[in-house]
C-alpha cells in the first residue's frame, strides 16, 4: 500500500535517553528560556484554545511586516521553518523533478524532496564550505525546480556573499529559497532583494535567536504573489494559538532578545578558541553553534559524540553526513557552565582514546 519513496525514508529514533541534567547542544537551541511577555502571552491565551487560531496568521503577520520591512501580504507564517521548507517543495515541485542542495546542509531540504517524490541533487561546497556558482549551475537541468541556500549554513555556520546570492538569482529561472534562520545572530539578508528577483524565497524561524523552538513558528518572506499560492497550499490552521501570541510577544522585546545574543556571541568565541587548545579544529561561526574538525586528533566525530553522550552531554554528529568524511560533530554554543562541561567532558573523552 506504502508509495516506494515512503518505504524508502529513514525511520525515525527518538534518540538517546538524557536525564534531568543532560547538557543539550545537539540541536541548535538557545539555551535561555523566552521573553518573560512571551511566558505571559502564552499564559494568557492558553484560555481561549477552545477556539481555532486566526487563518493567515492574524496580528502577528502585522508585526512581522512591521519588523522586516515588507508588506504583511509578503509574509507566510508556518510551523516552523520546516513547515515553510516543505510548503516551497509542495509548491514548486512535482513528483520525479529535482531540487538542488549545496551539502553539508540541513538535512530538511532533502527529506522535504523525498516525500513528494522528488530527488535531490546534491553539490559539494568547497573545501571551506562556500559556494561555487559555476558548479552548482552546471548542476542545473529542466528537471530542477528549487535551490536550497541556508545563509548561514547548517551544519557549517559560515555565510555565502549577497553577490553569491544574487549571481544565483540573476542565472536561474527555478525558485531559490535563502533560509536566513540565523538572521539575529548574523545580520545578513537579502529580504530587500524579493521584489527585484519573482524567483525569491526568504525564510526566517523564532526557534534560535527568539528561543521559541519548543512552540514551532517561522515565516517566509516572498512576493505577494508566491506568497499567496504558499497559503493556498497550506494547511488552514498550520500554526497554533500559543506559538501565534508567542512569536508576537518575542517580538515586542528585541531588546532581551539582543542582550541573549550578545552573550552567546561572546561564549562562542571563549568556546571556540577552548575548543582549537585541546587540538580541534574550529570553524568560523555566524550562528549560536559551532562545527569542529575532529581529524586531527585521529578520532572519528561518532567516537566522540559516543564518549560525550555517555557522559550525558550531547553534540550532533556530522561524520559521513552528505558532503563530510567522518570527522564533523557541531555543537551548540550554551551557557558558560554548559560549554565547560563540553570542554570537561572532551578532555576526558580525548584522553581514554589516546591511552587505548
Ligand atoms: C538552516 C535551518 N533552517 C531551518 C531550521 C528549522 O527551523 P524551525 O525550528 O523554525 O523549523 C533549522 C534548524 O536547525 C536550520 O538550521
Amino acid at each position: 500500500m506504502v508509495n516506494e519513496h515512503i518505504k524508502n525514508l529513514s525511520p525515525k529514533s527518538a534518540g538517546a535517553v538524557k536525564s534531568e541534567k543532560a547538557i543539550r547542544l545537539d540541536k541548535g537551541e538557545l539555551p535561555f528560556p523566552p521573553s518573560p511577555r512571551v511566558i505571559k502571552a502564552i499564559s494568557e491565551a492558553a484560555a481561549t484554545i477552545n477556539r481555532y487560531p486566526e487563518i493567515l496568521g492574524g496580528c502577528l503577520r502585522e508585526a512581522l511586516a512591521k519588523y522586516t520591512g515588507a508588506k504583511k501580504e509578503q509574509i507566510v507564517i508556518g510551523n516552523g521553518s520546516d513547515e515553510l521548507i516543505e510548503l516551497a517543495v509542495k509548491v514548486f515541485v512535482k513528483l520525479g523533478e529535482e531540487v538542488l542542495i549545496p551539502v553539508p546542509t540541513f538535512f530538511v531540504y532533502w527529506h522535504s524532496t523525498q516525500i513528494i517524490g522528488a530527488n535531490p541533487v546534491f553539490v559539494n561546497r568547497n573545501p571551506d564550505f562556500g559556494l561555487d556558482v559555476k558548479i552548482l549551475l552546471n548542476k542545473i537541468s529542466p528537471r530542477t525546480k528549487l535551490i536550497f541556500i541556508a545563509n548561514p549554513n547548517n551544519p557549517t555556520g559560515n555565510i555565502v556573499s549577497r553577490e553569491t546570492i544574487i549571481e544565483i538569482l540573476k542565472n536561474v529561472e527555478c525558485a531559490v529559497v535563502v533560509d536566513e534562520c540565523y538572521y539575529e545572530i548574523c545580520q545578513s539578508t537579502v529580504v530587500d532583494l524579493i521584489e527585484k528577483y519573482q524567483n525569491l524565497i526568504v525564510l526566517r524561524s523564532f526557534s534560535k535567536s527568539f528561543g521559541l523552538a519548543g512552540v514551532r513558528i517561522g515565516y517566509a518572506i516572498t512576493n505577494e504573489a508566491l506568497a499567496d499560492y504558499f497559503y493556498r497550499a497550506a494547511q488552514l490552521f498550520p500554526v497554533n494559538k500559543l506559538a501565534l501570541v508567542a512569536a508576537e510577544a518575542a517580538l515586542s522585546d528585541l531588546e532581551y532578545v539582543n542582550d541573549n545574543l550578545k552573550k552567546i556571541c561572546q561564549e562562542r568565541e571563549i568556546l571556540s578558541q577552548e575548543l582549537e587548545k585541546i587540538g580541534l579544529q574550529v570553524y568560523p561561526s555566524k550562528t549560536n553553534f559551532l562545527f569542529v574538525r575532529t581529524k586531527k586528533l585521529g578520532i572519528p566525530s561518532s567516537e566522540l559524540v559516543k564518549a560525550l553522550s555517555a557522559r550525558q552531554i550531547f553534540v550532533a554528529d556530522f561524520g559521513l553526513k552528505p558532503g563530510l568524511d567522518a570527522y564533523y560533530f557541531r555543537t551548540a554554543v550554551g551557557t558558560a557552565t554548559e560549554n565547560q562541561a563540553l570542554l570537561a567532558g572532551l578532555k576526558e573523552a580525548i584522553a581514554e582514546f589516546s591511552i587505548k
